[in-house]
């Protein structure tokens, strides 16, 4: 398989053709998700839950995100590796920098940011210095507790034309990417029908241009998983037979499947 690039997902969008992601942590998980045929894998902040125990993500630190980065761009052969910036670690564009830089450094191919609309000048920042960004919007949970829990996003018309809003600006600030979590089907489907880059979504309907899932929820081992995920190990004899049926199914569209969507 070649590897994939910026440019590879671009044309993936522009061709209609779906891209497969998952979350990913450490050497082993890398390999076989290469294996299998993944086209990019993300070293999510959610590790602060999945690998360390926490009822969040805010106690990550950069340091845990480069050693994890380090960690996955051992294992990779081919995928495109976006890491997550961790809370706290980007509060202003000088700092973004130097933790996006750290993040790259590591092996990271673009770093993610949660938020809206004041990342505008950090976006700008890391793009002057030679970093892509995607940018994560809906539910954003390093902002739980502003949330008041993890709950979907963009319901009302007022919350869905904001957030449309935001991803547009976004793009127009420099981002190259967008991840889109937990809002409605047709307000995920807007977005990417009126953005040219990118729309990763994880429990954002079946009309964003890439789906993404936490590994370790589609390989059943999550016991309250959200409504979104589907387990992917069942009837497999194998994690990397697992992961071929989880690719399959975004690539033909299955899944997300309607049980799998939030609707207005
Ligand atoms: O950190 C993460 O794993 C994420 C996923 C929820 C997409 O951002």
């Amino acid at each position: 398989m070649d590897t994939v690039t910026l440019s590879t997902l671009n044309a993936m969008k522009h061709r209609k053709e779906k891209i497969a992601m998952l979350t990913c942590y450490d050497a082993t998980f890398a390999k076989i998700t290469n294996q299998a045929g993944i086209d990019a894998l993300l070293v999510g902040d959610t590790l602060g839950m999945i690998i360390q125990g926490h009822d969040s993500t805010l106690p990550v630190t950069v340091e845990q995100m480069v050693y994890h980065t380090k960690a996955v761009k051992q294992g990779n052969q081919h995928a495109f590796i976006i890491s997550d910036l961790p809370f706290m670690s980007y509060a202003t564009p000088e700092q973004t920098v130097q933790s996006a830089g750290a993040l790259m450094q590591a092996g990271a191919h673009m770093v993610k940011l949660e938020g809206g609309l004041w990342l505008k000048e950090s976006i700008q920042a890391c793009l002057h210095n030679g970093i892509p960004v995607c940018a994560h919007i809906g539910l954003t949970p390093q902002s739980v507790h502003i949330f008041g829990g993890f709950k979907v996003q963009g319901k009302t018309e007022i919350q869905a034309k904001e957030l449309i809003n935001t991803a547009q600006e976004l793009e127009k600030s420099g981002a190259a990417m967008l991840l889109i979590e937990c809002v409605p089907s047709a307000v995920a489907e807007e977005i990417t029908a009126v953005v040219q880059i990118p729309v990763i979504g994880i429990g954002a309907g079946d009309k964003t241009d890439a789906q993404i899932l936490v590994l370790h929820d589609m390989l059943g081992l999550n016991h309250k998983p959200a409504k979104f995920v589907q387990n992917f190990m069942q009837g497999q004899s194998s994690i990397e037979n697992a992961i071929k049926a989880y690719i399959g199914a975004v690539k033909d569209g299955s899944f997300p499947a309607m049980q799998q969507q939030y609707q207005n």
